[in-house]
């Protein structure tokens, strides 16, 4: 029984949770407006970091973790979200209309995703090798729609061509200024409620133990988790079937799969794009699945030693600046 109305407050608190959702640099660019008891999720054109996110597909990815987020939330708090996707061909920014109905019954595991959201970082500092992969793989196998997304795991011979296909990427943009720009000013200090903060950036020194990673101003830090001296971690890469908007809406809904259920299993991540920005790295990623599908994204997974510290939860929008209620 679809169409059941969510108390505002419901609505707001899940909405809330949902937009600690990952986006490409910290960006937010989604827009969500309750109508009698739908929600409907939109882009926001005006808030796409274009000169790197070259092709718009990376804003709309951000768009389906938030989304897939929100089922999350929605389910922890007793209701099941019926999704339907670009219900309006006359206007494809509006990604999503969802509809509730009551859930049966609250699991502890619904409870232990949604506490994931708020628990979950984007870590750019080296990793430990994730333990116990094998079993984790066919966990995170089990969870993901493969009809939206195919995961493949890269093995760890391909490291070194994956790491200079990272440093290709970087030397392909050096003389780019707008991308070097709109880097810096999403990593400016002064703002508060987007973009990406220094605490979650990494030193020079730091850097020096990431082989593959986006480049970001480097900042000044203490040497942090100096006992991981090079980073383990493994890497998977979330490829479609095409370029579309619903492709790359449902590979943001995979990739919210795939960062929460490793939350849960205790794995640090780090989602990486600059190597799908660009096509001659693009295709070398694509050459190291094995697969001829178009490889949107990648996703460090590893563990963070114990006494070292996960970096801070990074800042929002107001939810006044992204949730409206209409009639
Ligand atoms: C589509 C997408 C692309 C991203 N690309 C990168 C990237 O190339 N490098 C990186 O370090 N982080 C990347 N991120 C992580 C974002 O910067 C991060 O989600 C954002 O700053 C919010 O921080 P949080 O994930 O810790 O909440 C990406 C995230 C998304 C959803």
């Amino acid at each position: 029984m679809a169409n059941s109305a969510l108390d505002p407050q419901v609505m707001a608190n899940a909405v809330e949770l949902a937009c600690r959702a990952p986006s490409v640099h910290n960006s937010q660019p989604w827009h969500w407006v309750v109508e009698g008891a739908a929600l409907k999720l939109f882009v926001e054109p005006h808030r796409v970091p274009h000169a790197t996110d070259l092709s718009g597909r990376e804003a709309i990815i951000s768009c389906g973790a938030v989304l897939d987020h929100l089922r999350v939330a929605v389910a922890a708090a007793g209701w099941q979200a019926h999704v339907a996707r670009f219900p309006n061909p006359n206007d494809m920014d509006h990604l999503a209309t969802v509809d509730f109905s009551p859930l049966e019954y609250v699991t502890d595991a619904h409870r232990a995703r949604a506490d994931a959201i708020l628990a979950r970082r984007t870590d750019r500092l080296p990793f430990a090798a994730p333990p116990a992969w094998t079993a984790f793989e066919a966990v995170l196998r089990s969870t993901i729609d493969t009809d939206r997304a195919t995961l493949h795991v890269l093995a760890d011979s391909v490291r070194p061509q994956l790491a200079e296909a990272s440093r290709l990427t970087e030397s392909l943009r050096r003389y780019d200024s707008s991308y070097h720009a709109e880097l810096h000013w999403w990593t400016a200090p002064y703002e508060v409620s987007d973009g990406v903060p220094y605490s979650a950036l990494v030193s020079a020194a730091e850097r020096d133990r990431v082989d593959i990673a986006r480049r970001f101003p480097a900042e000044e830090h203490p040497d942090r988790r100096p006992e991981v001296a090079a980073d383990q971690s493994t890497i998977v890469v979330l490829s479609t079937y095409d370029d579309s908007r619903r492709a790359a809406l449902g590979c943001g809904e995979v990739l919210s799969d795939v960062l929460l259920e490793a939350t849960m299993a205790g794995l640090a991540t780090c989602t990486l794009t600059h190597m799908t920005e660009l096509a001659a790295s693009r295709d070398i990623v694509r050459a190291l699945t094995g697969a001829d599908d178009q490889p949107q994204l990648l996703i460090r997974i590893g563990l963070v030693p114990s006494i070292s510290q996960v970096p801070p939860a990074t800042p929002r929008r107001p939810l006044a600046d992204v949730l409206e209620f209409r009639g």
